[in-house]
């Protein structure tokens, strides 16, 4: 990626003429992938969804049921866009949307059930590992103590960051469409992030025994 797409002006400048663009991958293969752990969650789960852009992904979690979403992107014409699309799409607006920069999340004090996001970790990453740091630094502290983050890439070393809080796993590698038969074969990948427990976090405190 350019390093521009770290920028909120490169976003802003983008967005005044972009209303509807996915990345990487349609938002319904995305869902499909992470269905499994959908359905760990009730309907009235906490999700967060950040850096949204002009993606139809949140309509597809509330028509999957869920409304209890909190839309986050830096860049307000995203969330203005985002709003609008829900209301083009079901007549009214249940979801939250908010503008705010992953890296320095300044949310009411809440815990997300998951959170999601689609190629937004890779834009944050052009900024430096250690913006994608401080981002995954943030999502730790907003996650429930079984929340998880589910974070689809481009890149196949997204999370090889020293100090990151979470336990990664790749739980789908998506094959991108090639243009040539000839061409090399490209993969996408959909990482699962659970937080990092400190040791002994799961003994019985000494005091209440
Ligand atoms: C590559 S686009 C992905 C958009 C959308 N998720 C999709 O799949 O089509 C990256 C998005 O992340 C947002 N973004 C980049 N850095 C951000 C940050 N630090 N905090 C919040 N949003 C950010 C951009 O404004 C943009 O909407």
């Amino acid at each position: 990626m350019p390093s521009d797409y770290e920028k909120q002006s490169y976003w802003h400048t983008r967005f005044a003429s972009e209303k509807s663009f996915e990345w990487l991958i349609p938002s319904a293969t995305f869902m499909d992938i992470i269905e499994p752990h959908l359905q760990q969650l009730p309907s009235s789960a906490a999700i967060l969804h950040f850096g949204l852009g002009t993606s139809d992904l949140q309509n597809h979690l509330r028509k999957r049921g869920f409304t209890n979403i909190t839309n986050a992107d830096y860049e307000e014409l995203a969330i203005e866009h985002g709003r609008q699309r829900e209301l083009d799409a079901f007549g009214d607006v249940q979801m939250t949307y908010l503008v705010a920069d992953a890296t320095c999340l300044d949310m009411p004090e809440r815990q997300f059930d998951l959170v999601v996001d689609k190629c937004a970790a890779d834009a944050i990453s052009c900024g430096g590992s250690d913006a994608l740091l401080s981002a995954a630094q943030e999502i730790a502290k907003y996650l429930a103590p079984d929340g998880i983050w589910i974070s689809l890439s481009y890149s196949a070393s997204r999370f090889e960051l020293p100090q990151l809080p979470f336990e990664v796993q790749v739980i789908s590698r998506i094959p991108a469409p090639k243009l040539k038969p000839t061409d090399p074969d490209i993969y996408h990948y959909c990482y699962l992030l659970r937080p990092k427990r400190h040791p002994g976090s799961w003994e019985i405190p000494e005091s209440s025994l």
